[in-house]
């Protein structure tokens, strides 16, 4: 597991009046929502690359690294398992553009570069896209998500996400769901 030093930076949720509070994730979401933790932080090595507080070396592999481990797995999973629990076609298309979008960023950070200044910017945007992705994601996407879904639709999701979660490396043996459910299992055998 890579990162574990770093802080995690907090998801908040924003109310009308400007205040901020912590986002209450349905259980059938959270393994998705847990996935945009590292993504944010996949987006903040980008955008202090491009204010040079980290080199670009730095900054890159950093974010290569994440990419390849985390968030194409995450965007993958986000795309065979959402779609048929989506009402609006404006959030399909966004989800499904945005996801282009990043991965065309992706592909273009990863080439050879001769020109710094463009890298610089290239990386401010990457990062600025990718952290307004998943903010958009936690803070309208998957609340309409939940909030429109029936309750054959949410145990459906509930046990997609079970899956999602039980093949992320994070929880190899310490995921507490998946823990009690194990257990849950051996005294039925
Ligand atoms: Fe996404
Ligand atoms: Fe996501």
């Amino acid at each position: 597991m890579m990162e574990n030093h770093v802080k995690l930076p907090q998801m908040k949720s924003q109310t009308p009046g400007g205040k901020s509070k912590g986002i209450k994730r349905h259980p059938c979401l959270r393994p998705l929502s847990r996935d945009h933790l590292l993504a944010l932080i996949g987006a903040q090595k980008l955008m202090k690359t491009s204010r040079q507080e980290i080199s670009i070396e730095e900054g890159l592999s950093a974010f290569a690294n994440i990419w390849q481990n985390e968030i194409t797995i995450h965007l993958a999973d986000e795309e065979a398992i959402l779609p048929e629990f989506i009402k609006e076609d404006s959030d399909k298309e966004r989800l499904l553009g945005d996801h282009k979008r990043l991965r065309e960023f992706a592909e273009k950070l990863a080439e050879e570069y001769s020109d710094e200044s463009s890298v610089l910017a290239l990386a401010g945007e990457a990062g600025a896209f990718l952290d307004a992705h998943v903010r958009w994601e936690e803070r309208e996407f998957f609340p309409r998500i939940e909030q429109t879904a029936s309750k054959e639709e949410i145990e459906r999701l509930l046990a997609l996400t079970d899956e999602v979660e039980a093949k992320r490396s994070r929880n190899r043996n310490c995921d507490s769901r998946i823990r009690s459910k194990k257990k849950k299992q051996q005294q039925q055998n």
